[in-house]
């Protein structure tokens, strides 16, 4: 069986079976940006319901939260976004393409042989010492044209609320959710019974001004984060242990969750230079993409920095009464941020399996899959038949994500199934109508099994 499928191969399922669309495709798409079709939003639907349940419902610690994309500006100040959410922009001087300067240098380099050069690490690089990088090894664009120096390029994206843009209407679309749950911090405390330590979680889109696109789902302008904010108090809690026991729940969740292999996941720390203004200590959790060892999942120690920035940028306390002691303490917090859609990318490479004799299949796990059983009547122009297994999917669905299929052959449709992910194919054939049993077919093995109707609900739900 392949495990390592293509990039393309990928993009081309995704697109013939209706997981995703090149947005607005009809007008030429825009870049780095997709729409979920059909099995797509119920993919999505179910890993962010997976995740929801892990970390808020399934935990007395959490609570859920969903604030607003378009937050006071003042937010974006205090938190640093205004002045240092940027990465280092180069132009082409002959077409006046933008690239992103670590980008460049990165390709660059895959094609160098010097053992010296590949040692490099490109994520520490200065904005400087990316100019003297590109100046001393004249790398050029992929056109093969000298670019400007680097300089920083801000990716929140600015837009203004009412009739007259102007200063005063200059807002934001969020680039991460967090701000959200610190602007917040102080309605949860206060609304609810929660002591330290906590985390506030939410589900929501972000916007990011990417100067370089994908791939595919992976860096888009539009994307659905899942953040969580922890608060602890420093004196009691050691951080260091929260960032480890986050650290094996983010690795649980998308192992035993997302059913994705170990050996395509790894800890990379970031250095210095390439932490956030915010974070004291990052790791990324890289999943192995067609294209590379890639982030999928960050967890930052921002310590109190946001708490503080807003405290003073508000004027409004932030601070924690602590129940036993009476002290009031700014809590620090640790967090946990994912892309839902580089989870979904995750998935699709991770199921995408090809057996020995070419047939394509994706492994979803069953509570993963957008359906979980599809019913088939053997022949289309068998009144009998297809009475049969039209009762037999309506009941089904009741409990069930299930569908229906009537179409071309048997074989094609287990072919189209198979290409979905659904675990389970049910036929009722002649056979059917004397013994009340059907042929239930398994998606990986292709194994068939005979199984009387009134079991098949059962059988089902393995
Ligand atoms: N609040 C912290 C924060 O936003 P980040 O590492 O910039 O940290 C968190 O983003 C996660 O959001 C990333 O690990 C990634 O999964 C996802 N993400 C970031 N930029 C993205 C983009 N342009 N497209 C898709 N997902 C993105």
């Amino acid at each position: 069986m392949s495990t390592q499928p293509s990039l393309e191969n990928i993009v081309a399922l995704a697109k013939r079976r209706g997981f995703v669309y090149p947005t607005s495709e009809i007008y030429g798409g825009l870049a780095s940006s997709y729409d979920y079709g059909p099995l797509g939003v119920q993919l999505m639907k179910n890993i962010k319901d997976l995740w929801w349940q892990t970390f808020i419902v399934g935990r007395e610690d959490m609570q859920g939260l969903d604030s607003k994309i378009i937050l006071n500006p003042d937010t974006w100040v205090a938190s640093g976004h205004v002045t240092s959410f940027t990465d280092p922009l180069v132009e082409d001087k002959v077409t006046h393409l933008r690239y992103r300067a670590d980008h460049l240098i990165k390709n660059w380099l895959k094609n160098q042989t010097d053992p010296k050069l590949s040692e490099i690490k490109v994520e520490n690089l200065s904005l400087t010492e990316l100019g003297q990088f590109i100046e001393q090894y004249q790398v050029t664009s992929p056109d093969g044209n000298p670019v400007t120096q680097p300089k920083d390029f801000n990716i929140l994206f600015e837009t203004a609320i009412g009739a007259v843009a102007g200063e005063k209407s200059a807002v934001y679309l969020r680039g991460e959710t967090a701000q959200g749950i610190f602007t917040n911090f102080k309605n949860v405390l206060n609304s609810t019974r929660v002591t330290l330590p906590f985390g506030i979680g939410q589900i929501g889109k972000s916007f990011r001004n990417e100067i370089t696109s994908g791939p595919f789902l992976f860096r888009q302008l539009e994307f659905e984060q899942a953040e969580i904010e922890y608060f602890f108090d420093p004196d009691k809690d050691d951080w260091q242990n929260l960032f480890k026991s986050w650290q094996e729940e983010m690795v649980r969740f998308v192992n035993q969750g997302l059913g994705v292999k170990l050996e395509n996941l790894r800890w990379r720390r970031h250095s210095d230079a390439e932490r956030s203004h915010y974070s004291q200590e990052t790791a990324d959790l890289d999943y192995r993409f067609p294209f590379g060892w890639d982030e999928l999942w960050g967890l930052a120690y921002r310590t109190d920095f946001d708490l503080k920035q807003h405290m003073q940028h508000s004027r409004e306390s932030l601070e924690y009464l602590d129940p036993h002691s009476h002290n009031k303490i700014i809590p620090h917090v640790i967090e946990p941020a994912v892309g839902l859609d580089r989870l979904l990318l995750m998935v699709l490479c991770e199921a995408y399996q090809t057996d020995k004799n070419g047939r394509i299949f994706l492994d979803f796990k069953p509570s993963l899959a957008p359906y979980r059983v599809a019913i088939f009547p053997l022949l289309r122009n068998k009144p009998q038949l297809v009475d049969q297994a039209q009762k037999i999917y309506q009941e089904l669905r009741q409990s069930l994500p299930a569908t229906y299929d009537e179409r071309g052959n048997i074989g094609k449709r287990y072919l189209a199934q198979d290409e979905i992910g659904t675990p389970f194919c049910v036929t009722v054939d002649f056979d059917s109508l004397e013994d009340d049993s059907v042929t239930v077919r398994e998606r990986n093995s292709t194994k068939q099994t005979r199984v009387k109707v009134k079991e098949l609900a059962t059988f089902l739900q393995k």
